[in-house]
Order: C-alpha cells, then structure tokens, then sequence
C-alpha cells in the first residue's frame, strides 16, 4: 500500500491548519477566530472577497457580523479566475500599502490562493513576488490567514499550495508559508453553487484524494482522510448534482473536499494534475472538469503499480469487493470513477472539448515538463503519457471496458 522503503527511510510530515471549523452559518462566527489567533478589535483586516458572490446575502452577511464583532474590514474583490501573476501583485501592492494585521479569503481556490500569497507577501515586503515562485521561498510570515470555502474542491483552505496563471502556463507559490491558520467550512456558502461548478469542483476533491493516495508520499495519516475523501463523494456528489438545496448532501460534500486536502498536501497530486494543468488553462477548461476527465484514465494508468491502493479506493467507493481479486477490485475503481464523471455529464473524451489529435504530443510533452511529478509511482515519460492522453482523446480507457 506504501512506500515502506519510503517511510522508514525518510522523514514525513503532516499539513493542515492549526484549526479547522466545520460549522452550518460558522461564517458568521469569523470574529472568534481572529480573535483566537490574537488579533485584537479594532484592527484592520484585509478581506479578499470573490467577486462572483459579493452581492449576495451569505457573504454580506459575514462581512456584516465581522464588523459587528468589532473589526474593521477591507474588502477587496479585484480577483480574476485562475489568477494571473499581475492579479497576484496588484492585491499584494495593496495589502502592502495599509496596516493590516490580519488577511481573511473568503471564495473559491482563486481567491484564497490571493488572500494566502498577500498575507506572506505583506510580511516580505523587499521581495518581489516572483521570487516567491516553487516551494518554501517565502521566507517568514506572521499574519494570521483564515480562509473560507465558498466551493467544495479545491481544498485551498488547507493547502500549502497556491496556482497562478503566468503566460500560458501555471505556476506554484507553495509551502508552510502560504497553510492558512485557520479554515472556516461553512456549507451554507455552497448551497447556491450551479449544478455545473459541483461537478467541477467535487470531481477536483475526488482527483485530491485519488492521486494524494496513489503518490509515492502517501503516509498512513494522510491516506485516511483521503479514504474519508473517496466514500463522501460517492456517496453525495452526485446528490449536490442533482439536486443542489440538498444540504446533507452539500455539507458531506464540503467535508469531502477539506479532508482532500490532506492527501493534496502530504501525497500531493500527479499525473491527473499534470495533463489537466496542461489543457485545462489552454482550452478554457474548468480546472476541477479537467481532473474529473483524465480521472479514470490515470487510475487505469497507475493501476499495475497500485493495485492494493485502487482496490482500497474501490471499497471506500462503495463497490462490494469481497472475495474479487486484487487487480479486479482495482479495476471497479476506475470503472466507479467513470460511471461517476459520467453521471455528472462530464465529458470523457479530449474531443468534446476542442482538442484535435494534432495537440496530443504537445499535451504530453508539456505534462511531463511542466509538471514532473517525483512523487509518481510510475516514472512520467512523454511517450507513456502520450499513450493516455490518446485514449483520452478517442474516449476510450486503453484496456478496461467501462
Ligand atoms: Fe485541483
């Protein structure tokens, strides 16, 4: 199931924020937190709000009950989708023009990613943000970040990683630096999410997980919430889907997508993340819509390296895989994962989202350049990879029948 020459060979570690609040209308409790983290009343506190929800009534009514709890709040929505470098600065040009002692993201990974990057950048104040690109540049930090999700996905509310649009590429701005200290999950905000961006985003969550336990730096302690992860979505992505005022379904939904985070940060992603990476930015694809297709396809591709780790995830999927054979209960997980991104009318095939066949070598190139993945249990080659986005192409998994 491990790497056992890994783990006792080499030290592993364990990221999550200090606190995780998991609460129905917890959001309007986001003055206890700062004052938890000992920001004191009457501080300024930069807000970093998304733009695509600022109107309405949930949001309003957290930064209203922030004001009330007797802080006072900036709020700042210049935040683009996928964000780009020069969005990046401009926030961080204007956290580092005011004297705030606190920075709270409330949105979608785009935002929190901003809000996260701002507070480091604030306490960095001779450096340019640039040089905060890859793992642990940033040197210090010390004011307090807590972010809420208004989407259950991208688990940036408890990541220590960051993506930033630079050219025609993505760039990280990662590390202990950018972890919030707190994360608010309050399931309320996700309530008015449409049937699409569920998908999206819970299919995100379902790739965290997946490739967090498939990597070669899956530990025990991150596995386990990435079992939670898999039987959640299961279970209620396709309800959230279907039927959005479900809010069972969307409070499991939101559980899923933050206990993801633990795989995301420990095992972190690989290959799903590389191609979807690759074709998702270039082809205006949603970020989570992307994992959610090369999904299945990858599970297939690291299946002879990982059969235990599959068969597991079939079990936490839901499958009954008592008395199959390893390799057959591994392979009900990537066929459950399919049937899954199919009921959520996701497309399965690169052609349904403009991709001709003249593209796929430069995909496959790209992928393995710019996203190498050490952590991969399968080492990453352009012809390998070539081979998976070809069946991804044609819409069909290159042995399985689904
Ligand atoms: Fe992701």
């Amino acid at each position: 199931m491990y790497s056992i020459h890994k783990l006792t060979s080499t030290p592993t570690y364990f990221f999550m924020p200090k606190r995780i609040v998991f609460e129905v209308n917890g959001a309007l409790k986001l003055g206890n937190e700062l004052q938890l983290l000992g920001v004191e009343k009457g501080s300024k506190v930069f807000l970093v709000l998304d733009p695509a929800i600022k109107g309405l009534e949930h949001p309003l009514k957290t930064v209203k009950s922030l004001e009330e709890s007797g802080y006072v709040v900036d709020v700042y929505t210049d935040v683009e989708y996928e964000p780009t470098i020069e969005c990046l600065k401009r926030a961080v040009s204007y956290v580092r023009n005011d004297d705030f002692k606190a920075v709270v993201g409330i949105g979608g990974g785009s935002t929190l990613d901003i809000a996260k990057v701002s507070a480091a950048a604030k306490d960095n104040p001779n450096r340019n943000v640039e040089e905060f690109i890859g793992m642990d540049k940033i040197p210090k930090r010390v004011t307090p970040i807590i972010a809420l999700p208004t989407t259950a996905g991208t688990a940036s509310e408890v990541s220590r990683f960051t993506v930033f649009t630079r050219g025609v590429g993505k760039v990280g701005i990662n590390g202990y630096n950018v972890l919030p200290d707190i994360a608010v999950v309050d399931p309320v905000f996700t309530y008015t999410l449409p049937p699409k961006v569920t998908a999206g985003t819970g299919l995100d969550a379902l790739s965290h997980a997946v490739e967090g336990m498939i990597s070669l730096d899956a530990t025990p302690m991150s596995d386990a919430l990435g079992f939670i992860a898999v039987e959640l979505v299961f279970k209620y992505l396709r309800r959230a889907y279907y039927r959005g005022s479900d809010v069972e379904a969307r409070y499991f939904m939101s559980l899923a997508a933050t206990s993801a985070g633990a795989p995301l940060n420990i095992g972190r992603a690989i290959l799903g993340h590389s191609i979807s990476q690759t074709f998702g930015p270039q082809f205006k694809v949603h970020h989570g819509t992307a994992c959610g297709m090369v999904l299945p396809y990858i599970m297939e591709f690291y299946l002879p390296a990982v059969p235990e780790k599959l068969a597991a995830i079939a079990k936490a999927a839901g499958v009954d895989t008592s008395g199959m054979k390893i390799k057959d209960a591994a392979e009900e997980a990537v066929k459950a994962t399919w049937k899954l991104v199919e009921d959520l009318d996701v497309p399965l095939s690169l052609r349904d989202v403009g991709i001709s066949k003249s593209d796929l070598e430069t995909l496959a190139e790209r992928s393995v350049k710019e996203w190498p993945r050490p952590n991969s249990p399968i080492e990453l080659t352009k012809e390998r990879v070539l081979k998976v986005v070809e069946a991804m192409y044609e819409g069909r998994l290159m042995k399985i029948k689904t």
